[in-house]
């Protein structure tokens, strides 16, 4: 049962874009706002680009147990129209990508988070989200929300996803089942974020 963030029913997906500079991953911090980054300092955090689409759909092709066939026309429909941010290696190669479009006025959602399998454990998605957040929170946002799959699927793949959104500072406040939009089946957890007052300047 693929799935992940809010396209995790395997069925859907979404979109990124920002004014996230170019971060080099140099030493380790928290997600979003804390913490401890990624561990190779040759790693590049950057605003996403129309032209990462077929690399964000190469990094989703590597993880068919959270994302189908059908994901991939998502982001190639997505990605270039909503903010998003990829990690790219010493070599130029995109090796994971978040893609946070906004909802609302103060709120915005990561419908993917993926970095590929061989670079898992090394950083990259906290960092990934500690930048991607730190840019919406500059423009203005105040919530971020992800949904993916509840525990009670009792589908272990989404162990670690829902250990990673924990040690990011996510709070699970919900659970959807079923979701609209979702598979029947997958319960969804709803998790959340607090990145800045809604009422700051
Ligand atoms: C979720 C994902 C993006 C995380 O990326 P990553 O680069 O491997 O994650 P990080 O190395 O930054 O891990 C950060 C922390 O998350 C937690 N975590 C990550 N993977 C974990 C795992 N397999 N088991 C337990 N905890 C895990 C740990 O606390 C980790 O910190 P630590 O390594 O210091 O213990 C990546 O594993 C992935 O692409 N998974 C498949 C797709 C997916 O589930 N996407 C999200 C859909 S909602």
């Amino acid at each position: 049962m693929p799935i992940a963030c809010s396209s995790c029913d395997n069925t859907t997906g979404e979109k990124p874009s920002g004014d996230a500079r170019p971060h080099r991953v140099t030493k380790r911090r928290e997600c979003a706002g804390g913490g401890h980054s990624g561990d190779d300092p040759a790693m590049q955090i950057r605003a996403a680009r129309a032209d990462d689409v077929d690399a964000c759909v190469a990094v989703l092709a590597e993880l068919p147990d959270y994302f189908t066939a059908s994901t991939h026309d998502e982001v190639r429909r997505e990605l270039p129209v909503n903010p998003a941010w990829v990690a790219q290696d010493d070599d130029g190669v995109v090796v994971g990508f978040i893609l946070a479009p906004r909802r609302f006025a103060h709120a915005a959602e990561i419908t993917f988070a993926a970095v590929m399998p061989h670079r898992h454990r090394q950083g990259i998605g906290r960092e990934l989200v500690a930048q991607s957040l730190a840019a919406l929170a500059s423009d203005g946002v105040a919530v971020v929300v992800v949904k993916t799959l509840d525990a009670s699927a009792n589908y272990e793949p989404y162990a670690a996803t829902r250990a990673f959104w924990e040690r990011c500072g996510f709070v699970q406040i919900d659970r959807i089942d079923p979701l609209p939009g979702w598979q029947p089946g997958n319960p969804s957890a709803i998790y959340v974020r607090a990145i800045r007052s809604s009422d700051d300047p």
